[in-house]
């Protein structure tokens, strides 16, 4: 028989998503509603290789739903990814008698969490906590919703002096795999194209869009561009096609980049926040183990850890289908 679980640790790591203070504060609110002890480790993986862990209380995590960021700071631990890195960060959990840890983050997370608890054991449940919405095994992550709500209000103020010059802007938001934020802020903001890594647009088949769409007498065109896409950044695509386009449109580059990650959570991501926080912890107890909390169709789901890394959360192709029907 395994021992009952008593003590936890919580810590976000990887980039910060809005949300993820929502998601530490149900994970210790759930945690202590269950008489269990919470500790927060500062700066992720890095914090749980320097033993930087802190007792939360409820009162710790008051006041901290509406904020972005995240508490509990976060980093990309070069010494976690070393054998001798992660013994120390063992020897911390055990020295703080941690039974188990909740890890809020997006891929590399995850996968730290899976090469530790095969190493030493220790059960983990993980919480898809980032912009880009591309694990598996979710609907939605955490910050996903207000990273697209952010790009989608800079795109209509763009929008704006696109329409007054009859100019032609290429905006760059974050999806270094995924394209779900550059295709959902086209949806939301109704721009003429996106460049997305899912699907392959070349150059060409963006200026002759472009073109086609200026016989079509538009006046001005938006074009959302993923970092991820592989035709290159913003400015080199724009460059391109203004090589060719240039009698017709003046292209104009806004790219967004860490803006899309800071800001208050949006309502969706503070109940999706809290309701994968307090499930996590329920998982814990029932030990239900090394699964990443997810939603699925509106419900709670749990899918292995191991899946969740392996995995990508797949574009929906009549979603691209519906937003080159909608932009024509
Ligand atoms: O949080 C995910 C993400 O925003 C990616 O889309 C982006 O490429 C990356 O993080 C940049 O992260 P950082 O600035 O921490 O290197």
């Amino acid at each position: 028989m395994t021992e009952p679980i008593k003590r936890i640790a919580v810590f976000t790591s990887g980039g910060d998503a809005p949300g993820m203070n929502a998601a530490i504060r149900a994970v210790v609110r759930t945690a202590s509603h269950h008489d269990l002890h919470v500790y927060g480790i500062y700066r992720g993986y890095q914090g749980m290789v320097e033993g930087d862990l802190k007792r939360l209380e409820k009162r710790d995590v008051g006041n901290i739903i509406h904020r972005g960021g995240t508490i509990l700071k976060t980093a990309r631990s070069m010494d976690f990814m070393t054998k001798e890195g992660r013994k120390k960060a063992y020897d911390n959990l055990k020295a703080f008698d941690i039974d188990a840890c909740v890890a809020i983050g997006g891929n590399g997370t995850l996968t730290g969490a899976q090469v530790f608890t095969e190493e030493y054991g220790i059960p983990f449940v993980g919480l898809p906590g980032t912009i880009d919405n591309d694990l598996a095994g979710t609907d939605f992550s955490i910050g996903f919703d207000t990273a697209v709500n952010t790009a989608m209000e800079a795109v209509d103020k763009i929008r704006d002096t696109a329409a007054s010059h009859n100019r032609l802007f290429f905006i760059e938001v974050m999806g270094r795999h995924s394209g779900y934020i550059a295709l959902y802020t086209a949806i939301g903001s109704g721009a003429g194209s996106v460049l997305i890594p899912e699907i392959n647009t070349s150059v060409d088949a963006l200026i002759n869009q472009l073109r086609q769409s200026h016989i079509r007498k538009k006046q001005f065109s938006l074009v959302i561009v993923a970092e991820g896409n592989e035709n290159g950044n913003a400015h080199n695509i724009a460059k391109k096609v203004e090589e060719e386009l240039g009698n017709l449109y003046e292209a104009k580059v806004t790219t967004l980049g860490h803006l899309q990650r800071g800001g208050s959570p949006s309502s969706s991501d503070r109940v999706l926040s809290s309701r994968l926080g307090h499930s996590a912890v329920m998982a814990l107890l029932e030990g239900n183990h090394n699964v990443m909390v997810g939603l699925t169709n509106g419900l709670v789901s749990f899918t292995p850890i191991q899946e969740a890394i392996q995995g990508q959360n797949e574009i929906n192709k009549e979603l691209i289908e519906m937003s080159q029907i909608l932009a024509i």
